[in-house]
């Protein structure tokens, strides 16, 4: 499937298909020929624009190649590095850090920061297309379109190989992205080396499985080397561990070194690196591994440095894409999935069956009954309603119910009182598909059953504490799931992509 790149938004590498990437590389290493003949095509393309680049974090390469990138195409680089010299040291928003900067007409913008899921907040809040440099540890997408034009180079091609990626599998953002796009060809497996308190997150490998990706999980380089053929080592991520004594634990627990390489590695193995690498504190790669020569030949294992300088290419191409100048040949649109705002409570027509439910557990002169809630969810919907003292409620828990889900219902029965929208929508959350009931004189006189929609807005609060749309993170981002299986309670959130069961379900 390809569709278009004009103003698209690339905050995660999965909104891109497998054909959607090959053509990015495609077109990257287009520009990186032409550039290399000294051409120059490329020199005016984007003269007169302005390209913002916000980082909020530290940044060398990806900052400076889409800085290069935009004055190799003739625009303007609107940059900053980091939050010093900047307002938000007075307490200024991110939004409107951004709002303004987008204000001095860029026609496009770069964010790094260090919460995850920024970058799509960032693109929700901004008209223009936002292009992720980084989001916490969530996501790096641009740097796995190079990472991928890398291995196209090196290999010639992007299927059947074995791919092991070693370090900081938990905190890192370049494994996460790029393990996502490979996923996609064929004859993929993954090798994963880190100390256990780093090993990949349970849901991902969970994930492969469904997948049938095969993968092996190891703590050291002797048993999986002869396996690899593209080996992506990754820095310990100290600035993203909460605990600096758990960062301490693991920071000298791996290291590549020459004698390692030769000794287990295949002579066709090649070293990645999305770099920095750490060489104050204890290098993930020895120094002397970066002039290695495979035995016999004078080619290197390390090929890190060329890896970085494909930055250039990839970013040049992506400027050009979402500024509609090249792959105007394509025309089928990009448009991001209509999710409908329908209502929650689904009606049912008030028969005279209908009636019974109040006469189940005692009659009520008006107010609302809650009927076919799951069991565990009773005291959950009676905290949530938070009912005044006087509103008289009669409850039930374990009733026998051919209808619910489990074959136990519970049943709330509260007077003079109805649930606000609102609460009606938190409740699909904790029980979908229990049925309320307004009762006036006696009568039932309207029913209908709470569904799930497939957009929960301003309900859950992402389990994720580092979510840019978590309460203490202070950006006032309205929290936003969506529902991935409505029967066992699955959510998502929109932003940082963690998966909540229901169990897990915090209500804001
Ligand atoms: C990486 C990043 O920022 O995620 N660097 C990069 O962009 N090339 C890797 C890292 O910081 O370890």
């Amino acid at each position: 499937m390809m569709r278009s790149f004009k103003n698209r938004d690339i905050v995660s590498i999965r909104s891109f298909s497998p054909e959607e990437l090959v053509y990015v590389i495609e077109t990257a290493k287009m520009i990186k020929e032409d550039r290399l003949k000294k051409q120059a095509a490329y020199a005016h393309v984007l003269e007169g624009e302005t390209i913002g680049i916000a980082f909020f974090e530290p940044s060398t390469r990806t900052r400076l190649s889409f800085v290069c990138a935009a004055q190799a195409l003739g625009a303007h680089a609107l940059s900053f590095s980091s939050t010093e010299g900047t307002s938000l040291l007075k307490g200024e928003s991110f939004r409107h850090t951004l709002q303004m900067l987008s204000g001095y007409q860029c026609s496009l913008l770069v964010v790094r920061d260090s919460r995850d899921g920024a970058a799509q907040y960032a693109a929700d809040v901004l008209d223009i297309p936002v292009v992720n440099g980084g989001d916490g540890k969530h996501e790096h997408p641009t740097q796995t379109m190079l990472d991928l034009l890398t291995i196209r180079e090196l290999f010639g091609r992007l299927d059947h190989l074995t791919i092991g990626f070693a370090g900081d599998l938990k905190y890192g953002r370049t494994v996460r992205s790029l393990q996502a796009a490979l996923q996609h060809f064929p004859g993929i497996s993954f090798r994963y080396i880190s100390p256990p308190q780093l090993k990949p997150p349970a849901e991902e490998l969970a994930a492969l499985e469904r997948a049938h990706i095969p993968y092996k999980v190891s703590e050291n380089y002797e048993s999986t080397l002869p396996d690899i053929d593209i080996l992506y080592v990754t820095r310990i991520q100290e600035e993203r561990f909460p605990d600096k004594q758990e960062y301490e634990k693991v920071a000298r627990s791996l290291q590549l070194t020459p004698d390692l390489l030769l000794s287990y590695a295949k002579p066709s193995m090649r070293i990645l690196h999305p770099l920095p690498i750490n060489s104050l504190k204890f290098p993930e790669i020895h120094p002397a591994v970066d002039d290695v020569l495979v035995p016999g030949t004078r080619e290197k294992y390390a090929r890190y440095i060329e890896q970085a300088a494909n930055g250039l290419s990839i970013r040049m191409a992506l400027l050009c894409l979402l500024a509609g100048k090249l792959g105007t040949e394509i025309r089928e649109p990009y448009e991001l999935p209509n999710y409908e705002k329908k209502t929650t409570l689904e009606p049912v027509n008030v028969t005279e069956t209908k009636q019974e439910a109040n006469r189940v557990l005692g009659y009520i002169e008006n107010g609302t009954v809650i009927d076919h809630l799951q069991p565990d969810a009773l005291f959950k919907v009676i905290d949530l309603l938070a009912l005044p003292r006087d509103k008289l409620v009669i409850l039930g828990k374990n009733f026998e119910s051919k209808k619910a889900l489990h074959g136990k219902k519970g049943v709330l029965k509260i007077v003079d009182y109805s649930p606000t929208p609102n609460q009606l929508n938190k409740i699909a959350v904790l029980s979908p598909y229990a049925t309320v009931s307004y009762i006036k004189n006696g009568q039932v006189v309207e029913k209908g059953r709470v569904m799930l929609p497939l957009r929960i807005e301003n309900i859950m609060e992402c389990s994720n504490p580092n979510c840019i749309s978590r309460t203490e993170q202070k950006e006032y981002a309205p929290s936003v799931f969506y529902t991935l299986d409505t029967v066992q309670r699955i959510f998502q959130c929109h932003y940082c992509d963690t998966t909540i069961s229901e169990d897990a379900v915090r209500l804001r």
